[in-house]
């Protein structure tokens, strides 16, 4: 599939998911995470995906994928001093989400905005490589999901790390921008007033 047939696809499942279920999510048991350590509560519905890179190794598997997660996890942890893996939900080129903090918990390192915001993550480095569409459908389908169970506010928004990065970042890398930015629901000015409009 061409690339540029992603907007008119993503369009179209908008519409055919909306009545689907969930896509299949990993679990932080099933990809061997460490336990949660924190609980500070999203405010629901979360009005903004923001969308990253993990800026670590691509992977096309589950065996792969959970050792990517437990990477990230630990460096998270480790260099940055966070609680956790920063991240609400990664997806893998394989087409899994990979439970990060979920639905409930605010995810790490993006200010003000984790209070409503789910933080989604693309496993890999997408500066030149665009994410396959098998993940894009992960994606979106995880956002309806989070719709369909309250999480996630229907009127929800689309914008990236460097968007709102008060430090110099190019998540989630030129490419995977270049299609977020694509997206009808994409945000050029996002401002944290907006949850309330909704
Ligand atoms: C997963 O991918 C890796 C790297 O491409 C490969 O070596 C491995 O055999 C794959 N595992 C499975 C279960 O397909
Ligand atoms: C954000 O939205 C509020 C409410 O509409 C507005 O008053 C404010 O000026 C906006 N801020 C920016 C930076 O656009
Ligand atoms: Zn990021």
């Amino acid at each position: 599939m061409k690339k540029n047939n992603y907007l008119i696809y993503i369009v179209l499942l908008d519409v055919i998911l909306y009545i689907t279920a969930c896509p299949r999510i990993i679990s932080r048991t099933q990809w061997d995470g460490k336990p949660i350590s924190i609980k500070m509560q999203l405010i629901q519905p979360a009005y903004y995906f923001i969308i990253h890179q993990s800026s670590s190794p691509i992977c096309f598997n589950q065996t792969e994928c959970s050792i990517q997660m437990r990477n990230i996890q630990n460096f998270h942890i480790h260099s940055n001093g966070l609680p956790d893996i920063a991240y609400n939900f990664c997806i893998g080129q394989d087409g899994n989400v990979y439970e990060g903090r979920g639905w409930d918990v605010q995810g790490g390192d993006m200010s003000s905005y984790n209070a409503y915001a789910i933080n989604l993550c693309f496993i890999g480095t997408f500066d030149t490589t665009m994410p396959n569409f098998k993940s894009f459908l992960a994606a979106q389908e995880l956002i309806l999901c989070g719709i369909s169970k309250g999480k996630v506010s229907s009127a929800y928004s689309l914008i990236a790390h460097r968007q709102i990065s008060s430090s110099d970042t190019n998540c989630p890398g030129n490419a995977l921008f270049s299609e977020v930015k694509r997206n009808l629901r994409f945000d050029y000015n996002p401002n944290q007033s907006n949850q309330f409009y909704f």
